[in-house]
């Protein structure tokens, strides 16, 4: 099923790229990460390539054991961080993180149209369910995923009303006549929920344009479920092709069933990309990058993906299927489990060769270790078999793999035919929305 012929393409402003060693790099610029010029310089560079969107991930906790080796999830507030690179950008995108477990749809529903405004039209929203962060809200327990999900669903569509509680066509600015607004049209919302009582109208008009997209982010069916009757693009998580394809079917499936065109949840996968001019060059950024990843976190991590404990193995010990156990459920991503699954099953490596398997040491998004034509050949086949509408980028290693990215691999994605030579529109749902 092939869903839009081009390609929709953002790219993450999560530093990716200077995450593990990348920040000890000469000229990394790590300093700055506090500073909205940082991300300004990236998103400049994504403007020039003419992507869809700068998109910030975002999380309300900080895990201080990884901060002594790296940044971590410590970042400005991902919101404030938009609202500073609008003015200096023009076209491109801007997809900000709010959580709906800890926020309130009042403020979100006015932040987002604020940045909506300021980079007029350009404003999108990651709805996320948040995993971690209770502690920092008096909220002692993680709530459910069941009971995160209901709370975004009546969250979103408080901060949807919201927004049409004041249209744009309130606005009159009549000089002559002296009316500032015509309030018939400014009316309250009077929302009374399980989770949320909400009078309204929002103290803001809607921006007069198309009005901002929805990005949703979680994989279980009532994740799916949820982006088919509210994502506009969906930020997935799948390793690998047989996953992406999956997803998409899920998702064109819960879009049918919320009477919505499959072709308007679009799935994006993270894609992770450790880029060099060659192969070997590729694959020793990677290896530099995660090289203080310790044997004791690599075993952890194959126990959460699948629940067998290598920690008394020898390292030359193969690892077959039979070794696995059945029933595992992997809270954290079933795609993981089910790729390494597919590794064992296929190569029976030893303990030491899965250990050092890029799957292991790096993120559980789709990953392509190798040169830009490596990268385009596979997107362009993910493509072709219909599994995905585009991804998002999130370069590794270094700031060259992001360079690489941007002056290397998206122009061969536009000399392929698959992505726009310039952008159409002004706003972020008519990039969407472009042919
Ligand atoms: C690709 C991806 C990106 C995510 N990004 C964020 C994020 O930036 N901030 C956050 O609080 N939660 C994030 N989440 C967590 C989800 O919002 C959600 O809480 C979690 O995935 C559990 O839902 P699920 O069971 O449907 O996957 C992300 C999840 C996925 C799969």
């Amino acid at each position: 099923m092939k869903l839009r012929p081009k390609l929709c393409i953002g790219i993450s402003l999560a530093p990716t790229w200077l995450s593990g060693e990348g920040w000890r790099l000469p000229g990394s610029g790590i300093e700055g990460l506090y500073s909205s010029d940082f991300a300004l310089a990236t998103a400049r560079a994504a403007e020039a390539a003419h992507l869809d969107f700068v998109f910030r991930p975002d999380a309300s906790f900080l895990p201080l054991p990884v901060m002594e080796q790296s940044f971590g999830f410590s970042s400005l507030d991902a919101t404030l961080l938009m609202t500073s690179i609008a003015r200096d950008t023009a076209k491109i995108g801007l997809i900000t993180t709010i959580s709906t477990t800890f926020g309130h749809p009042y403020l979100a529903a006015r932040q987002l149209m604020s940045l909506h405004w300021l980079s007029q039209g350009r404003a999108g929203w990651n709805v996320v369910t948040a995993l971690q962060g209770n502690e920092n809200f008096g909220v002692s327990e993680m709530p459910s995923s069941e009971a995160r999900y209901a709370r975004a669903a009546e969250f979103t569509e408080v901060v949807r009303r919201l927004w049409a509680s004041f249209p744009a066509d309130a606005l009159l600015i009549d000089r002559d006549a002296g009316r500032y607004a015509d309030t018939d049209l400014i009316l309250p919302i009077n929302h009374r929920g399980p989770g949320f009582e909400v009078q309204g109208p929002l103290n803001l008009p809607a921006f007069p344009g198309p009005g901002l997209p929805l990005m949703q982010a979680g994989g279980s069916a009532t994740g799916v479920d949820f982006a088919g009757q509210v994502a506009d693009m969906v930020f997935g998580m799948t390793p690998d092709l047989a996953s992406a394809s999956r997803m998409r079917e899920a998702l064109s499936a819960r879009a049918l069933a919320h009477r919505r065109a499959p072709q308007n949840v679009r799935l994006l996968p993270g894609l992770s990309l450790y880029l060099g001019k060659s192969r070997d060059e590729a694959r020793a950024l990677f290896q530099a990058n995660h090289r203080r990843v310790t044997r004791a976190q690599r075993i952890q991590r194959v126990q959460e993906a699948t629940g067998i404990d290598l920690s008394t193995w020898p390292d030359d010990r193969k690892v077959t299927l039979a070794d696995l156990p059945k029933a595992h459920n992997s809270q954290r991503s079933p795609s993981h489990c089910a790729l390494l699954r597919h590794i064992v099953e296929a190569d029976s490596p030893t303990v030491a060769q899965l250990l050092a398997r890029p799957e292991i040491l790096s993120s559980v998004h789709w990953q392509i270790i190798g040169t830009p034509e490596d990268a385009a050949i596979e997107i362009a086949a993910w493509h072709e078999a219909g599994a995905i509408d585009g991804f998002i980028a999130v370069p590794g290693g270094a700031p060259e793999s992001l360079r690489l990215t941007l002056e290397d691999l998206v122009p061969r994605l536009v000399e392929d035919g698959r992505f726009r030579r310039n952008y159409q529109g002004q706003t972020l749902f008519s990039h969407l929305t472009e042919e």
